[in-house]
């Protein structure tokens, strides 16, 4: 049997694997590897974000579509769905690799609709930027 996902030290694991898969892809881990500067901080922050995510603490402050709109015009504002498309992949096959039960697929449902919500964010911002 797996394990439920319980707590902060699960989610950091989780975290850390997940970032470990992403920052070996040929296609997206250039995005991370090059932007994130501080990887200690990182997996820090986003172990919070999921830990407020998750569990209802308090703990993640921060703007993730400005930070997304910010890597997107780094990158060219070239970012697709495809992007996308591979980091929820891994996000799933981490979750089930490691963890089962009900925290499990609500992980991959909230990580499917920011995606979405990240993604549409990124066509606003482009457009505005065009219009300046
Ligand atoms: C194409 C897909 C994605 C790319 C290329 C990407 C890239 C990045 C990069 C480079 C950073 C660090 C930015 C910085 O520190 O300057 C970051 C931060 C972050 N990412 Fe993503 N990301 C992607 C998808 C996602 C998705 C789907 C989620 C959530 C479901 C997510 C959640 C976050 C969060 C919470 C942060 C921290 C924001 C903050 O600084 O407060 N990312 N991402």
């Amino acid at each position: 049997m797996k394990k439920q996902i319980e707590n902060r030290a699960d989610v950091s694991f989780l975290v850390h694997q997940f970032y470990a898969k992403i920052r070996a892809d040929k296609e997206i881990g250039f995005y991370f590897n090059e932007m994130i500067t501080d990887w200690d901080a990182h997996l820090e922050k986003l172990t919070d974000f999921w830990e407020t995510n998750l569990f209802a603490v308090r703990k993640y402050k921060g703007n993730p579509h400005a930070v997304h709109n910010d890597v997107d015009e780094h990158f060219g504002s070239k970012i697709t769905a495809n992007e996308f498309g591979i980091w929820l992949n891994y996000w799933a096959q981490t979750l089930d690799e490691h963890f089962e039960g009900e925290n499990v697929e609500t992980l991959k449902r909230r990580a499917r609709k920011m995606s979405t919500f990240l993604h549409m964010s990124m066509f606003q911002h482009r457009q505005k930027e065009s219009e300046v």
